[in-house]
């Protein structure tokens, strides 16, 4: 009896927490699970006018923008509305020293001055189906995993051939619960997408890292696109003749504003997360893997930002750079934060005793071992993912320079060595190659790499064991006396890939006899050591171990589905389609203090300052803030900045529309709050809050800062 009680009391705390604003749900499923909870919530639309495949629906106005973002239509002719940080790309593409964009912000006057790009994409969802039958067909239990992958990719294969036959469409077939369940998406593609408008980085990338993860926050974290169509509203490459896109439905925008305890859903790309990972996980990443994450990070951190701020310029050639290495790092250690605050291992840990119970009387005794096997898994699972990531930190993200560009010469080095070598094939390489190293050094500082290289490389040999230690720490034993700087001095001296010219007039002269020159580089021998330790002693183990984590992490999710039968589940990110539902809310962060759920105008004059990079203020927005030239825009004596909810959201979702409650455009979501990030772990909504851009600050900047009112006139406005 007082097991049965227990069992009660879990699956009761388990789906009440599911309830309270948890959850990243699919859209198709959203009449059966969600819309009489997010009616209660306020909502007063239908999941059909969320998603439909027979009329417009709000599916028709959301797509993936680029690689990893989010966007909204917020028009009839194709204009759209994402982050600052995901157009930033594009934005820097078009950039140059009299045209800094970054800098000073971009307006198309009109329709013909607005900017092309390459490699840039949308893509809208046309509609999705469960095919998990069809995926699974043929696969039992009793097959390896091999022969298990290779039957869902064919079954896969055919599905998607039978979707997109005698249409236009791209489609793909994607596993949710892990592995347990698979949908067929059927998307439409438009690749010529062009930059229409973007604040100035100081208004789009307000605060920067300082106040990245946080709240207040008062970055105009947006941009503004257009997706052109042909004369027949299809995809179409880039064609001067291509016109704006008409798309079944754009968002109207309300400038009602936002109350504490109103509803507000976020619909959009949620990257991924580890909501149903087992206790031992969360130990590896909190206790040995992230913290040697965050270490080698905070050195690379540390050394350029001295250089940084030493020279101007180079602040420039090392921010995105910067950015980039500060995101994760800093994330990660809120993630630390906030887990060891909730708890969370004790929790999972509590979860697994009773989980273990249940399942030990299960028919299907395959549950019971789950745990065990789990256990054993991550015996050895966390030293190689420990030294697979931190070799792809020493050479791969943002760690040494040079040694990862000298790599890029293998290619030629193939060519050559092929028997049939086509001279022209190499000629074109050749430029390439020149662009690839032109695009490096621009954002090269010697000096920085050189002592980056030294640091992580020490970092390297103290920190991960030595049976991944590559070759080179024994020469440098025997060369060097173990002096890891002398070195590094040494390559920097020798290498050829720390120096512009002469790795150009290399490249020119570059022919079979090249070769042995370019093995011997030290650059070059430094990567290749490395890559040798990838390739015989990191990765054979942990792909094994990683195949077996597969296998588990599907079982232990369909046994925790059936375990707490009554719970509604949803599937962890995977980069698809979802609504987060949640209310605007305040909360407290810590001891004695509440935070309130949205800033303004107020606060970015606050904080300016005039020496701190990340604080300082465009003139014209004082100006404007001065003279109290708010607008229509003006609430209080001030202009709403940002605001907080409770929706659970994750990289992916920035961009992300987030409306109210009659589904009209309320804000662009950007970000989280440094208390809740680990909630791509253990969502806690007392903690966890998503950071959305106010639109009315958009509307207030577009039409008082930038003059560009004309894009307002295209807009559904609702006052
Ligand atoms: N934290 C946000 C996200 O993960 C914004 C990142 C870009 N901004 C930055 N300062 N690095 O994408
Ligand atoms: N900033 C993230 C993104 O770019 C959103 C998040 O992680 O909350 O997608």
């Amino acid at each position: 009896m007082r097991r049965i009680i227990i069992l009660l009391l879990i699956s009761v705390i388990y789906s009440s927490a599911t309830k309270a604003n948890e959850g990243m749900w699919i859209p198709i499923l959203l009449e059966k699970y969600n819309i009489e909870e997010m009616q209660k919530l306020g909502f007063k639309l239908t999941a059909e006018d969320i998603y439909c495949i027979n009329q417009a629906s709000m599916k028709d106005a959301v797509v993936i923008f680029g690689g990893g973002c989010t966007g909204e239509l917020i028009s009839d002719e194709g204009l759209l509305i994402t982050n600052h940080h995901c157009g930033y790309g594009a934005i820097q593409s078009h950039s140059s020293v009299e045209n800094d964009y970054l800098t000073n912000g971009f307006w198309a006057s009109s329709k013909d001055n607005e900017l092309s790009n390459k490699n840039l994409s949308t893509t809208f969802l046309k509609r999705m189906e469960d095919v998990t039958d069809l995926v699974l067909e043929g696969v039992s239990d009793t097959i390896s995993e091999n022969k298990r992958a290779e039957i869902i990719a064919k079954n896969s294969e055919k599905i998607i051939n039978e979707a997109t036959r005698d249409n236009h469409y791209k489609a793909k077939v994607k596993a949710f619960f892990h592995g347990n369940q698979y949908f067929l998406f059927v998307n439409e593609v438009f690749n010529d997408v062009r930059l229409v408008g973007a604040p100035p980085s100081a208004i789009g990338k307000f605060g920067g890292d300082t106040d990245n993860w946080m709240w207040p926050r008062h970055t105009g974290d947006f941009s503004l696109f257009r997706i052109y169509a042909d004369k027949n509203n299809q995809p179409a490459d880039y064609s001067p003749d291509n016109v704006p896109f008409k798309p079944l439905k754009h968002f109207p925008i309300s400038t009602k504003g936002i109350e504490e305890g109103d509803f507000t859903m976020v619909f959009g790309f949620p990257g991924s997360t580890e909501q149903y990972v087992p206790s031992y996980h969360l130990k590896m990443i909190t206790e040995k893997v992230n913290p040697e994450l965050i270490d080698i990070r905070t050195k690379k951190l540390n050394i350029i930002k001295r250089y940084q701020e030493a020279d101007p310029a180079v602040r420039i050639q090392y921010a995105a750079k910067y950015a980039r290495i500060s995101n994760s790092w800093k994330r990660w250690i809120g993630e630390i934060k906030g887990l060891d605050k909730l708890n969370a291992i004790d929790k999972k840990e509590d979860f697994e005793k009773d989980f273990q119970l249940w399942a030990t009387q299960q028919p299907n005794q395959n549950y019971a071992t789950i745990l065990n096997e789990y256990k054993e898994v991550y015996t050895n699972y966390g030293e190689y993912d420990l030294a697979y990531n931190f070799l792809l930190e020493v050479i791969y993200r943002n760690g040494m320079e040079a040694v990862k560009a000298s790599a890029y010469l293998n290619s030629l080095k193939k060519a050559y060595e092929s028997d049939s070598i086509d001279y022209n094939k190499t000629e074109e390489l050749k430029q390439k190659l020149k662009k690839q190293y032109d695009a490096f050094f621009k954002d090269y500082h010697q000096p920085i790499d050189k002592e980056l290289t030294a640091a992580l490389l020490s970092m390297y040999k103290d920190r991960i064991s030595n049976q991944f230690h590559p070759e080179t720490y024994a020469f440098v034993n025997k060369k060097y006396k173990g002096d890891i700087k002398e070195y590094v001095d040494a390559v920097f001296a020798k290498s050829m890939f720390t120096n512009k010219d002469v790795l150009y007039r290399f490249i020119d002269d570059f022919s079979e006899k090249s070769i042995k020159k370019l093995s011997k580089d030290p650059a070059l021998v430094l990567f290749e050591s490395f890559y040798e330790v990838y390739k015989n002693n990191i990765w054979p183990k942990y792909k094994t171990l990683d195949a077996k984590l597969n296998k588990l992490n599907r079982n232990y999710m369909a046994a925790q589905m059936k375990y707490l039968q009554d719970a509604v589940f949803y599937p962890d990110a995977n980069f698809t389609l979802r609504v987060s539902y949640g209310q605007v809310k305040s909360y407290i962060p810590r001891d004695g203090v509440k935070y309130q759920n949205y800033t303004t105008l107020d606060g970015i004059i606050e904080k300016d300052n005039p020496d701190i990079y990340d604080y300082r203020v465009p003139e014209k927005l004082k100006t404007l803030y001065n003279n109290k030239d708010f607008g229509k825009y003006e609430v209080n004596g001030t202009v709403p900045v940002c605001f907080i909810a409770t929706n659970h959201t994750t990289g992916g979702n920035s961009g992300s529309p987030v409306v109210n409650a009659n589904g009209e455009l309320i804000g662009v979501n950007f970000d989280r709050a440094w208390e809740g990030v680990m909630s791509d772990l253990m969502f806690n909504p007392e903690q966890c809050r998503n950071i959305s851009l106010d639109i009315r600050y958009v509307l207030f900047l577009v039409d008082k800062f930038a003059g560009a009112g004309y894009l307002l006139d295209e807009m559904t406005i609702i006052e």
